[in-house]
């Protein structure tokens, strides 16, 4: 194993486990939409991407991919639940069939607002896809697919960051606490 960064506390989920269950999402998405004809993942900047790229490559269904970025206010942990959309979609949605993928579930705010703001363009249907989420009591968002639950830390890699660094490690890590708080 070589050296973990400084600022990274342990791995959670390896990179092996976490292309096995990225194929299982794509495996079952393929499944749900068979005989839906074409449809749209919107990947949301910019923790998803790489995320997204994967799901696409292994998905089967015919598909587009468009991009969605959205920001909480400030800049790292300290969320506040204010959203705001940096970058809108390329091409109208309506009438087809979505899957908004996120990398991260935590309260739920983006999520909730992303699914509201679609929902409002009358899409044929709409379905939530996220890798992780943490564990909460309650969400105001239907989750459709979900690929690991996670303890309540500020987890880094495979697209999630903490203030833009860590983004390129190909496993999930647990930043130390000292780091973010
Ligand atoms: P929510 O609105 O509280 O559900 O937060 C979701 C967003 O916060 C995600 O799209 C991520 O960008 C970010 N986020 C939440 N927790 C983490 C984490 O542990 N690491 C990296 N980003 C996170
Ligand atoms: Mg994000």
């Amino acid at each position: 194993m070589t050296d973990l960064h400084p600022d990274i506390e342990r791995i959670i989920i390896s990179e092996e486990d976490i292309q096995r269950r990225v194929a299982e999402m794509a495996a079952e998405i393929d499944r749900d939409y068979k005989d839906a004809g074409q449809v749209v993942l919107i990947g949301i900047l910019k923790g998803a991407f790489i995320f997204t790229a994967d799901l696409s490559r292994k998905m089967n269904v015919p598909h587009s991919v468009d991009f969605m970025s959205i920001s909480s206010y400030g800049d790292t942990a300290k969320s506040v639940g204010a959203v705001r959309l940096i970058l809108d979609l390329r091409k109208p949605i309506t009438d087809r069939h979505v899957i908004v993928v996120e990398d991260i579930v935590d309260t739920g705010h983006t999520m909730n607002y992303l699914h509201q703001t679609l929902l409002g363009r009358n899409p044929a249907s709409l379905k939530t896809c996220t890798l992780f989420k943490k564990t909460r009591d309650s969400l105001d968002v239907p989750l459709d697919y979900v690929g690991f639950d996670l303890p309540d830390v500020w987890v880094v890699g495979y697209g999630l960051d903490y203030a833009d660094t860590h983004r390129t490690l190909p496993y999930i890590a647990e930043l130390k606490k000292e780091v973010y708080s």
